[in-house]
């Protein structure tokens, strides 16, 4: 091989990779989750809370699984376990690998009924069902959605089986290719969409209200979600980075490539935060709304606008990409899994598991409606996924992965991976060792604890 073509392939592969890194990152996160997060939990303070998160938590742990990832060159539990052995510890460390599958699976579940969400927005907006109707009408229009188990049913369905076709015949290279074309088309979709809210009376008030955050406003839930959110939209915790990270060749700069999916993952939210809050505050909708939030709020301004229409089948075209490339990585893992511990092969590994997703997610849709009355810990099933993986889980396995990485991995494995010089291993060893750490410990036990308190004061007025 000439030096030439050589250093052609190590550039495809780095491209490769963050097309598909992004992609992971990249989806309902970024444009379902993110805003309605930011209305729940008092705009600017979780913002701010957000962003910090991402730089001193989510940064880190991304490479501390890439780079475990890359040592260990298998699923997240293989690697995880084979990583301990490298550097003599207990290859029981692979239960942190076990953990993130798992969150994997759950996630998918409800992933997928909001994915479904995506698919039958393109079909509504594109037959003219929201042309012209008022903000109101557009709120209609949505809970009569989700008040019909049926309609949900056939879109998850519709959903998951794009998945499964997808991660089934491994169609990743041609999604890779699409993702080359897609991705920016989401970008400049979204910054069209700004630009057309910068125009509208509500622009000055989301500014003010996503970017001066009140101090007073940051309270333990909003650290938590902030956290969790974190933890979601970069795809970490999950197993999903590690899968990722075994496919980096030796000469590719960790640093630089997590800076990147980093950049663009935040990116994006920022910007789907920039185009929804404007049509929320010009058309007086409430923003902390939770789960509906842009499906109710950007019907309005395609209603609005000119070509709206197509603009708005364009927008959740793109959407539904977006979250079908993150859907595709998150059933991924569970896959290679079965493959590997099991005698099913690919298809059929597949299809398995994406049934039983399918079915849990199932239980997730009847939650707005049949089975709304069903509650475990006082959430509905929805919400018991969302914040058993976003809360506990996803922050628990990647706590795993840092303290081994920070702690656990010798010295000259981390040389070797992260090229630092003197001053940049001393700083990275105080973030992996303590700030991150102890960031998700802090959260985690105080989360713990506020869980406790609910059970306790349950338990204790059931005997009152
Ligand atoms: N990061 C994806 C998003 O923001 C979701 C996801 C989570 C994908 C975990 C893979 C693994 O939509």
């Amino acid at each position: 091989m000439t030096t030439h073509k050589h250093s052609h392939a190590q550039w495809g592969s780095r491209l490769g990779f963050i097309l598909a890194a992004v992609g992971s990152a990249v989806g309902l996160g970024n444009i379902w989750r993110f805003p309605y997060m930011v209305g729940q939990n008092g705009g600017g303070a979780f913002v701010f809370t957000y962003l910090i998160c991402i730089a001193v938590i989510g940064f880190p742990i991304l490479i501390a699984e890439l780079m475990v990832g890359r040592r260990g060159q298998s699923n997240p539990i293989t690697a995880m376990s084979r990583v301990a052995e490298q550097n003599n510890r207990s290859s029981a460390w692979g239960g942190v690998g076990f953990m993130g599958v798992l969150a994997a699976f759950l996630i998918l579940a409800f992933y997928s009924v909001i994915g479904g969400w995506g698919v039958n927005y393109i079909v509504k907006v594109g037959m003219g069902d929201f042309a012209g109707i008022s903000a109101d009408a557009v709120g209609n229009v949505f809970n009569g959605m989700l008040g019909n188990a049926k309609e949900l049913l056939i879109w998850h369905t519709v959903f998951m089986s794009l998945t499964i076709l997808i991660v089934a015949f491994g169609v990743t290279s041609g999604l890779e290719f699409a993702s080359k074309l897609l991705m920016p088309l989401l970008g400049i979709c979204l910054v069209a969409m700004v630009g057309y809210g910068a125009f509208s009376n509500g622009f000055s008030a989301t500014l003010d209200y996503l970017f001066s955050p009140r101090f007073g406003d940051i309270n333990a839930e909003v650290i938590l979600s902030a956290l969790g959110h974190a933890f979601f939209t970069l795809s970490l915790g999950m197993g999903v980075m590690i899968s990722y990270g075994s496919y980096l060749g030796r000469e590719i700069n960790l640093l630089r490539t997590a800076s990147v999916v980093v950049v663009m993952d935040t990116g994006i939210a920022l910007l789907a935060g920039l185009a929804i809050f404007p049509i929320v505050f010009a058309n007086q909708l409430d923003p902390s709304h939770g789960p509906g939030l842009i499906f109710i709020t950007l019907p309005v301004a395609f209603s609005q606008m000119g070509g709206g229409l197509v603009i708005g089948v364009i927008f959740f075209s793109l959407l539904t990409f977006a979250a079908l490339t993150s859907a595709m990585s998150l059933l991924e893992p569970v896959v290679e899994l079965l493959e590997e511990k099991t005698p099913l092969n690919r298809a059929f590994s597949t299809i398995i598991s994406g049934a039983v997703t399918w079915l849990l997610g199932i239980a997730a849709l009847l939650s707005f409606n049949e089975w709304d009355s069903f509650k475990i810990f006082g959430l509905g099933i929805f919400d018991f996924l969302d914040t058993l993986t976003g809360k506990f889980m996803l922050p628990l396995a990647g706590l795993g992965v840092i303290i081994f990485v920070g702690w656990f991995m010798h010295r000259k494995i981390i040389r070797e991976e992260l090229h630092l010089g003197n001053t940049g291993e001393l700083i990275w060893q105080i973030v992996a060792r303590f700030i991150a750490p102890i960031g998700v410990i802090i959260v985690f036990v105080s989360q713990l604890l506020e869980l406790l308190n609910y059970q306790l004061a349950d338990i204790l007025a059931y005997f009152t």
